[in-house]
């Protein structure tokens, strides 16, 4: 056997490889939009927004803003070439306010100057004249007025009205969930430069290049062919950078067409958090039924999220949080109701879950206060309504739960996270500590992966060899600090059998990618990937029957491997290969293309199989809280995570950890406050508080399933990793719960919404006081 057999290539999918900017990251020198070259006769850009969550606008006068030194132009909804619309689902979603602002911070006007310093000056004196209305702010308000981006949308599984009549228990409830911000280090961004033939090409931060290819094209009226757009990286998204990208590059497009010169916007942090929107925040009520042992029997649930102004993703938002009141538990009887409701508020969008984690809390909560009311231990009750075998194993949409691996992850973390022990100790020591007290809980997850939206579910790649044996790679994915490119690169460098080194990712592109759908659903590996994959399989095929006839060997005994090519007892260089390919005029060029198999959505009936596969995970947190305070640390956590047979653990490591204190931080202490005429009043680091470097468990213990491949023959049998982890975080919130309700000798349930601020615990924790000392006579709302 040969030596280089054994040796193999360096990279190889299933190794830890480090992110393949990882140094450019650390030293700063990672060139994000605004730290390119900036292009002669640029200008620079401010936003004029609106005070006023709703008002009509009477007029506006640019005459002093123009005359201050260095503007080139304030432009408003009048100047569009085209369409004012860059709406991704519905139509009819402003890019700049027409007649009528409706949320506190939407765009009226654009001012472009020479410097920034002059285009902020400017935006000041640019008057715009309103006549306020009134306005629509909450949940309530807009479910009392039935106001709604989109139709309500409905599950239906057998009689829920029948099975909760029948049920021997009975319970009410509700939960509130805040908002969040996306916090990406790298705000909104967008450059936008006309070419000498009328077209746009625009750098954009992104996460969906075709959709901003889209929303310029129909804001200046030219076709997609003309508007080419390109991001080589993200300095993070986390979902705020897929549907709301559109509207930044848009303006600065807008610009650039009518000015002729090249034209940047970036917004400053606090314009991005007031301007751009978020995770919906959601008001969640349940009517639940259920027998002595806390199995669930029927289910009345209603969602209703803070869309915002316009529809933007909500209604798919929606869908998935539908989709994931389920989570891993069997629900033989439901009504799921979700509203998507219209506030004059900024429009809410994806974020990291996509409504996932607000479909599955309130279950959580709900599983919670059934075993509250029978005064079972909360682990038990969760268990006993788990996915099981069929009947028990088809989801309320009538997608079959086939991969159910949560007991085999729920037995290795009990054992690795001593669960039963520890559950113990912290029994003892609360019945010791009057003011400190601690609180477990777990927390499984079950998410869906695949857009909601069959249609979504395509990638394409584009794979060029060079005669060196050097590899060129691009996909239609973008570059967020997920890993996805190294990842990829991954996927070609094992098909060519090379050396990671050899394959080089460049920027995300419309003109070499076309018709790409967003990097997200967590799905950018599994799609792309696989895109990649078809591409180099072609080329490998070409260069296999080259090697083939230069030998004059069957195909079928050519060999690629450790950078060489086999046949019988020859052998060349890769790059010796692809020299003699190009020799012989044979195409080391191929395009790959990837749909995901077996998907249906029946958006009507609200049923199908909108999911390829589901990715599992499971944590339990320990914390500890100051009853006199609300202050709380979280002590410990264990996460056993499915990530199939991991294209790079390193990277998926990366993930989990990131999006579990993502997680953390929606739920305790990321707080959105609004005033009550709509305004945001934490639109900064000072007054929004994201998890920081001491926030995280202090023993944190992160294990990925080993021999697990996805059933489903995805790329490698790996698993999407981006957005379940974030859900594991539910952990952390239950389990200060658990600590609070340790003060009511967990005879009662447990009024905490989340975010679970140190005031909420607090509360929280007065509020239980309040029911142990009446002796528990009147329960209190939960
Ligand atoms: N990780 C980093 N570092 N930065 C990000 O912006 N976005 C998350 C997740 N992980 C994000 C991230 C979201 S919302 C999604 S959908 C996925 O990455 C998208 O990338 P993937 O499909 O390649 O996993
Ligand atoms: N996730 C993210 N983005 C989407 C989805 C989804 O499920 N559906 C449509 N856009
Ligand atoms: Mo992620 S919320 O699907 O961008």
């Amino acid at each position: 056997m040969n030596d280089a057999l054994i040796l193999g290539i360096a990279g190889a999918p299933g190794t830890a490889q480090h992110h393949d900017s990882a140094s450019l990251h650390v030293t700063g020198r990672a060139q994000f939009i605004d730290d390119i070259a900036e292009p002669p006769g640029l200008l620079h850009c401010k936003l004029v927004t609106s005070p006023h969550a709703h008002a009509r606008i009477i007029g506006i006068d640019s005459t002093a803003a123009l005359a201050v030194p260095g503007v080139a132009a304030v432009l408003t909804a009048d100047d569009f070439p085209g369409a004012n619309d860059i709406a991704p689902i519905l139509k009819g979603e402003p890019c700049l306010a027409a007649d009528v602002v409706d949320y506190a911070g939407q765009a009226v006007a654009i001012v472009a100057a020479e410097t920034l310093a002059a285009a902020r000056e400017a935006a000041k004196h640019v008057a715009v004249q309103y006549q306020p209305l009134a306005p629509v702010l909450s949940i309530e308000a807009a479910l009392a007025a039935e106001s709604y981006v989109a139709p309500p949308q409905i599950i239906v599984r057998g009689d829920a009205d029948a099975a909760l009549a029948a049920a021997p228990h009975r319970l009410k409830g509700r939960l509130r969930t805040g908002g969040q911000d996306h916090f990406y280090l790298e705000g909104q961004i967008a450059t936008a430069m006309l070419r000498d033939d009328g077209g746009m090409h625009v750098l954009s931060s992104t996460q969906h290049p075709t959709e901003v290819q889209h929303g310029v094209s129909h804001v200046l009226n030219l076709p997609f062919a003309a508007v080419t757009v390109e991001v080589r990286r993200m300095g993070g998204a986390f979902g705020g950078k897929e549907s709301q990208a559109t509207q930044i590059a848009a303006m600065a497009a807008l610009v650039a067409a009518r000015t002729g010169r090249p034209a940047k916007l970036r917004l400053a942090r606090d314009d991005d958090m007031i301007v751009t929107g978020k995770r919906h925040d959601f008001l969640i009520n349940w009517d639940v039924g259920f027998d002595g042992e806390g199995r669930i029997l029927g289910l009345d649930m209603r969602l209703a999220a803070r869309a915002g102004n316009v529809a933007d993703l909500s209604p798919a938002v929606m869908t998935r949080a539908l989709c994931h009141v389920d989570n891993v538990y069997f629900l033989p009887a439901v009504r799921l109701r979700g509203y998507a409701c219209k506030t004059n508020t900024v429009s809410n969008t994806a974020f990291r879950g996509f409504g996932g984690p607000q479909g599955m809390i309130g279950t959580e909560a709900m599983i919670e206060q059934i075993a509250r009311h029978l005064a079972l231990p909360v682990e038990a009750v969760r268990a006993r309504n788990y996915y099981g075998a069929p009947p028990r194993a088809t989801t309320p949409y009538g997608q079959e739960v086939e991969d159910n691996i949560i007991p085999l992850l729920s037995a290795k973390l009990e054992a690795s996270a001593q669960l039963a022990e520890r559950r113990a100790a912290i029994d003892r020591f609360n019945r010791a500590s009057p003011v400190i007290r601690k609180g477990l809980a777990t927390f499984a997850v079950k998410f869906g992966i695949s857009f909601n939206i069959p249609t979504l579910n395509q990638a394409g790649a584009l794979v060029h060899v060079y005669t060196d044996g050097s590899v060129h790679l691009n996909h239609g994915g973008t570059e967020m600090g997920q890993g996805l490119f190294v990842k990829v690169a991954q996927v070609v460098a094992d098909v060519f059998q090379i050396d990671l080194g050899h394959v080089r990712v460049s920027a995300t592109t419309t003109d070499k990618v076309p018709n790409t759908s967003a990097t997200a659903a967590s799905s950018g590996s599994d799609l792309n990937g696989m895109a990649a994959y078809n591409a180099a399989i072609d080329i490998r095929a070409r260069m296999a029957t080259v090697a083939a006839a230069q030998f004059g060997v069957p195909i079928e005994s050519v060999t690629f491997s450790a950078n060489r090519v086999y046949a019988g007892n020859r052998s060349l260089s890769f790059a010796e290969l692809a020299k003699l390919a190009w020799q012989q005029r044979v195409s080391l060029s191929a395009t790959g293309f990837y749909r995901t198999p077996n998907l249906s959505w029946d958006a009507k009936t609200m049923r199908g199989r909108p999911f390829y596969y589901f990715a599992y995970g499971i944590a339990a947190s320990e914390v500890a809280i100051d009853t006199l305070t609300g202050e709380y640390r979280v002590l410990r956590t264990d996460i056993v995570h499915d990530c199939g047979r991991s294209l790079n653990p390193a990277i998926d490591r990366g993930q989990i950890e990131g999006g579990f204190v993502q997680g953390m931080g929606w739920l305790t202490m990321e707080e959105l406050w609004w005033d009550a005429e709509g305004r945001l009043r934490t639109h900064a680091p000072s007054t929004y508080k994201i998890p920081g470097s001491r926030d995280i468990p202090a023993d944190f213990r992160v294990h990925i399933l080993e021999d697990s491949p996805n059933p489903e023959p995805t790329i490698f049998r790996s698993k999407a990793v981006g957005e379940p982890p974030l859900m594991l975080a539910i952990s952390v919130w239950l389990a200060l719960r658990d600590a609070v309700a340790s003060l009511g000798d967990n005879r009662f349930p447990v009024a905490l919404d989340a975010p679970a601020t140190p005031e909420r615990v607090l509360a929280a924790a007065a509020d239980i006081r309040r029911h142990a000392a009446s002796g528990g006579a009147a329960l209190p709302s939960v």
